[in-house]
């Protein structure tokens, strides 16, 4: 286990101010056994409060049971560290020889070889710390004073836990789906699509005769090979529509999780759907991601334009000169992600001696609206771009009296921004990803696998994400045999993603429990003297 990993699952015992990951609000109203559960919340707020050792208490969101048991209930493993699995059917299941015997999902730290709990002892379990038995549990497990009601209303939580039929998971077939919003650009489209369609051709090729051992034992030695099947789920219209056609489709074919997909101006409506519906969604490519605490089903890669947002704002605060007011003016085009950018740059710089003019270009203005509007700016400190390529392409001459330009790398190209020569000394991009040089390694083994498969590279970066979200989900699930709970699966993923050696575009990931975003930092970076493609850091990489 890492340091970090070790600090995290130990922080309730060692550190009990310094984190509190599960402050989640919650989305719907919920019983009091789920918010005892999840929030370590009883009616009207109060905490609970856990007993470690004599005078050593955890309290609220840090003894939740939700830290350690997780929200699945199935329990962890982390290195040596196994925390036991606590939803029903794990602690109520008769005595058996082996855990082959059990008939439940396998997970780590489930126990065969100990009498079924009852209310009571399970009572006397949260209480007393007296495990099934008599046996005194672990120090780590908190003991918690609860009273009658509360503790009914725990254990009745802890029974509708229990793992049942999951929808998408047949004997033979696991049903997964992919999303593209009407408004995704359809060329980067076509090419997450082939990686997709031959990432899962692939593997049901692979998979077919091999058999991974996952157990010694003599009743079931091996793990069913599902054949993965991939629903893609194109939606059309407004946005306002997606949900209920995002709902029409999940009925008419139940999957188990969702896997990448593109979005355009706007993600939010599929999180939602995914929220309601705990359905897992896995890595989807966009621009701007829902940065909301409430989220649990959605994980991505990056904070997107959001994150480059805060990136520039870390430079524009750290220059000199903080007396004097100064002008930042940010341009953007209607109907795309920048007036979000914009937004959260601003709100990021408020509060600071920044002056921020927005321009917002309409939606389907030409080029020279575009150039008109630069050429009224007038001198300002510093002028932000949250354009695309062919309105970089098309920025015209630089405008008199800009000191500092900055640009969105995500949006304008990244190293392949045709951004023109003469604005080029004065411009810096947010490049929220590792640098060419450093990733060089790790993209080359997606590039020789596309070309392996002849897909051809329309979206470099899109499609190295693409492949690398069905490594993690095809990773993920030969680590969990057969225990296919949505849940668990993302709870499987973050306990994983830190882990992993291939990490694409990024040079670092990780998901701690409260995070949905696996990278968390970027640089600035400019072009290379000259007209060339060559991206070089201002400085050390950034994590706002
Ligand atoms: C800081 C981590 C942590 C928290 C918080 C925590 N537990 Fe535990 N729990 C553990 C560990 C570790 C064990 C295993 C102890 C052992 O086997 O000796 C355990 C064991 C249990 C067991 C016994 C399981 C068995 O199979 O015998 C139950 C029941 C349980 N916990 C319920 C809860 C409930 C309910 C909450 C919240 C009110 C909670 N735990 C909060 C870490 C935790």
């Amino acid at each position: 286990m890492t340091m970090g990993a070790r600090a995290r699952w130990f922080c309730g015992l060692a550190l009990i101010t310094a984190c509190a990951w599960s402050a989640v609000p919650p989305t719907q109203p919920e019983t009091l056994g789920e918010a005892i559960y999840r929030h370590g919340a009883l009616p009207g707020g109060e905490p609970i409060r856990g007993e470690r050792a004599a005078g050593m208490y955890v309290e609220g969101n840090t003894a939740a049971c939700v830290n350690c048991h997780r929200r699945s209930g199935l329990g962890m493993q982390e290195g040596h560290l196994t925390i036991p699995p606590v939803a029903g059917s794990y602690l109520f299941h008769p005595r058996a020889g082996t855990i082959d015997d059990l008939d439940l999902p396998f997970v780590p730290g489930m126990r065969a070889d100990r009498d079924p709990y009852t209310d009571a002892s399970l009572a006397q379990a949260i209480r007393d710390g007296i495990g099934m038995g008599g046996k005194p549990l672990d120090v780590l497990m908190p003991r918690f004073k609860l009273d009658d009601a509360q503790m009914a209303a725990l254990i009745a939580y802890l029974k509708q836990l229990s793992p049942g039929a999951v929808p998408g998971v047949t004997d033979s077939v696991l049903h997964f789906a992919t999303i593209f919003t009407p408004d995704s650009d359809p060329v980067a489209r076509q090419g997450v699509l082939d990686v997709l369609n031959r990432f899962f051709e692939d593997k049901n090729h692979y998979t077919r005769a091999e058999s991974p051992r996952m157990r010694s034992s003599r009743r079931m030695m091996f793990k069913v090979n599902r054949h993965w099947e991939l629903h893609v789920w194109q939606l059309s219209g407004a946005p306002d529509t997606w949900e209920a056609q995002l709902r029409a489709k999940l009925q008419a074919q139940p999957v188990f999780a969702v896997i990448s997909g593109l979005g355009g101006h706007t993600w939010a409506p599929v999180q939602r759907f995914c929220e309601a519906q705990q359905l897992p969604c896995l890595f989807p490519n966009v621009d701007l991601p829902v940065d909301a605490e409430s989220n649990f089903e959605t994980v991505y890669f990056s904070r997107g334009v959001l994150l480059e947002a805060e990136l520039m704002a870390h430079a524009l605060l750290a220059m000199p000169d903080k007396a004097t007011e100064r002008k930042l003016v940010q341009v953007y085009r209607d109907g795309d992600v920048g007036p979000d950018a914009a937004a959260r740059l601003r709100a990021t710089l408020n509060g600071h001696a920044w002056h921020v003019i927005s321009e917002t270009i309409p939606a389907a203005a030409s080029a020279s609206a575009l150039r008109a509007t630069l050429a009224r700016v007038g001198p300002c400190d510093a002028l932000v771009l949250w354009l695309r390529p062919q309105d970089i392409a098309a920025l015209g001459p630089l405008p008199a009296d800009v000191k500092v330009v900055y640009m969105s790398g995500r949006m304008g190209g990244l190293d392949q921004a045709p951004l023109p020569t003469a604005w080029r000394h004065l411009t810096h991009m947010a490049y929220p990803f590792d640098l060419p040089e450093h990733r060089v390694v790790q993209v080359d083994y997606p590039l020789g696998w596309f070309r392996l498969r002849q897909i051809p590279v329309v979206a470099q970066q899109v499609q190295a994400d693409t492949y690398l979200a069905c490594i993690i989900l095809s990773d993920t699930l030969n680590h969990m045999v057969d225990t296919f709970v949505r849940d668990y699966l993302i709870e499987r993923i973050e306990e994983m993603l830190e882990h992993r050696i291939l990490t694409g575009y990024y040079p670092h990931l990780a998901l701690a429990p409260n995070q949905r975003f696996a990278s968390k930092g970027g640089y600035l970076a400019h072009f290379a003297e000259g007209t060339g493609t060559r991206v070089v850091a201002d400085g050390d990489w950034i994590a706002p």
